[in-house]
């Protein structure tokens, strides 16, 4: 199950990553916003983050202007790994050696087929492990307030 969430400022982003979600037949959540009229970011990454690290779902796809406040938020939600991605290599890397199972996608800094394109790439590719674990797990560390120098 994958989770979406945005503001008004993603919300465009968001509703286009619906259609390709929906021709593929993939479920998904939809957390909100529904419309373009001004809401707060913080809320929906709550409330779509709360979602994964809740185990209703293990991927989220949130969008905000730039992609960055949103992630900022998701970022906050102790198990959340969110990336902001700009472009294909992003979104494979992010997964790849990181991980992320949030992406942020900026409605003010990308077009629609490209966050589509970075969603799909996002959503299907695997975490590749190995030396890239230890790494993860440091992270999670440093989230515990258990990291030691
Ligand atoms: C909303 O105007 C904008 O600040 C928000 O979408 C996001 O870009 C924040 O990082």
């Amino acid at each position: 199950m994958i989770v979406l969430a945005s503001d008004h400022a993603g919300f465009p982003l968001k509703e286009e990553i619906k259609v390709f979600l929906d021709g593929k037949g993939v479920e998904y959540i939809d957390c909100g916003t529904d419309s373009t009229a001004s809401v707060d970011y913080a809320k929906f990454a709550q409330t779509a983050c709360l979602k994964v690290t809740g185990g209703e779902a293990d991927k989220a796809i949130l969008c905000c202007g730039t992609g960055i406040g949103i992630s900022m938020a998701a970022n906050k939600v102790k198990g959340i790994r969110a990336a902001v991605c700009t472009n294909e290599f992003m979104a494979e890397m992010t997964r790849r050696h990181n991980n992320a199972n949030i992406i942020a996608l900026g409605g003010r800094i990308i077009d629609e087929p490209t966050a589509v394109k970075l969603a799909d790439i996002f959503l299907n590719t695997e975490f590749e492990g190995d030396r890239h674990t230890k790494r993860v797990d440091m992270i999670t560390a440093i989230e515990n307030g258990t990291f030691e120098l």
